[in-house]
């Protein structure tokens, strides 16, 4: 008997051991883990410099509260402010960096709508949930919270029939994850962009699945050359430790003053050790410049799939692609699984490919050829 709500649909087996791409369950079988903890393990299961500075910080202090001086949080928040990006809000989670970011446009702006697109997931709480363009993510939740629409994603005249002089934010993600790998196309970003800056609507980019290297750049809007005025950050950001960040612009500093938002963990001082190393490496141009190169060849290899008639479409960018199928993608995971490769799905029909930014090339190829062997067979 179990004692967990059933709220996850969980595989049968349990991993207990993981360095770098590689992970172990239970039993001793060995995986190439191309999920990375849905995103999150960036660089790599139980990386040694982040496990040195988690273990320096264990020995320290872990928990000090936000009523000190957080010199940690500080140095991170440094390190994350980019272009106008100027000022962070930490948190624990990515719904919960959501929920800062939509009380914060409406703080600044004294605005009350919120648009969001149709196949988005910006969280589970109920400001994120509203803001998240699924309706089999609401069901049966009661009342959303109002003040929210949502246009088709890439569709600009859509969304330009829905804007008023009472929209807060236009929130978006550079690549749909949870909801089917689907990028952005760049015109429409650059449109949406300057429709918000005539509107005075701020361009909210939930950077939680696509930031933190994923893409090949820090942040995945960084590849269209647009400026947010909030970005979201989560998953890859503590590399397995729970954390979440808001990162706005500096005309924003003084609506989240003294008392207007909080949270007892944001910006714990264990987490934020973790997040330090985090930063400071995916944020090296050599890193990068390594993510892309070894991406784009990874690339051109799942792009000759295309030719297997079971393959509709290959798509994403950098380490975060998607492989629409003719058929079910669960039943290419667990084959996947079977031959020792770890993949997620996003929706019924595509295949979620997120190693960790640290892979080697020979694990990618060892990867390609289980994923070739079993789309071959169809
Ligand atoms: C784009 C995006 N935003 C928000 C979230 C929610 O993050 P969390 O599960 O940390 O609350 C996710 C999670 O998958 C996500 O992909």
């Amino acid at each position: 008997m179990t004692h967990l709500f059933p709220t996850y649909n969980r595989l049968p087996i349990e991993l207990s051991r993981g360095n770098g791409t590689i992970v172990s369950d239970t039993q001793g079988k060995t995986y190439l883990d191309f999920t990375s903890g849905i995103g999150v393990c960036n660089l790599g299961h139980v990386n040694n410099e982040v496990h040195q500075a988690v273990s320096a910080q264990l020995a320290q202090i872990w928990h000090t509260s936000n009523l000190f001086l957080n010199e940690k949080q500080e140095r991170v928040a440094a390190l994350l402010a980019k272009d106008n990006l100027t000022y962070t809000f930490f948190c624990n989670s990515g719904a919960e960096a959501n929920e800062a970011a939509i009380k914060l446009a409406r703080k600044h702006t004294g605005r009350n709508q919120v648009i969001t697109f149709q196949q988005s997931f910006h969280g589970r709480t109920y400001g994120a949930m509203a803001a998240t363009g699924q309706d089999k993510v609401k069901r049966g939740f009661g009342e959303m919270l109002p003040g929210f629409s949502y246009a088709p994603f890439n569709d600009f005249e859509a969304l330009l029939a829905l804007v008023t002089e009472d929209v807060a934010c236009v929130m978006l993600e550079i690549i749909q994850g949870e909801g089917g790998v689907h990028p952005a196309n760049e015109d429409f970003l650059k449109k949406v962009e300057s429709l918000c800056h005539q509107n005075g609507t701020l361009l909210i980019i939930d950077e939680v699945q696509t930031g933190m290297g994923r893409t090949g750049f820090m942040y995945a809007y960084e590849a269209y050359g647009i400026k947010p005025d909030i970005i979201t950050l989560a998953k890859g950001l503590g590399n397995g430790l729970p954390i979440g960040a808001v990162v706005g612009d500096e005309k924003l500093f003084s609506s989240f003053s003294n008392g207007t938002h909080g949270s007892t963990f944001g910006g714990n001082q264990v987490v934020l050790s973790a997040s330090e190393v985090v930063v400071k490496q995916i944020s090296d141009a050599a890193f990068l410049a390594d993510v892309q190169k070894k991406a784009t060849s990874f690339r051109q290899k799942l792009d000759t799939l295309l030719t297997y008639p079971v393959v509709k479409d290959v798509r994403g960018r950098g380490f975060l692609l998607g492989i629409e199928l003719q058929t079910d993608a669960a039943e290419i995971l667990e084959k996947a699984r079977e031959n020792g490769l770890l993949l997620l799905t996003a929706g019924e029909k595509v295949v979620r490919i997120m190693p960790p930014l640290t892979v080697s090339e020979d694990e990618l190829d060892r990867a390609f050829f289980i994923l070739q062997t079993i789309l071959r067979e169809g």
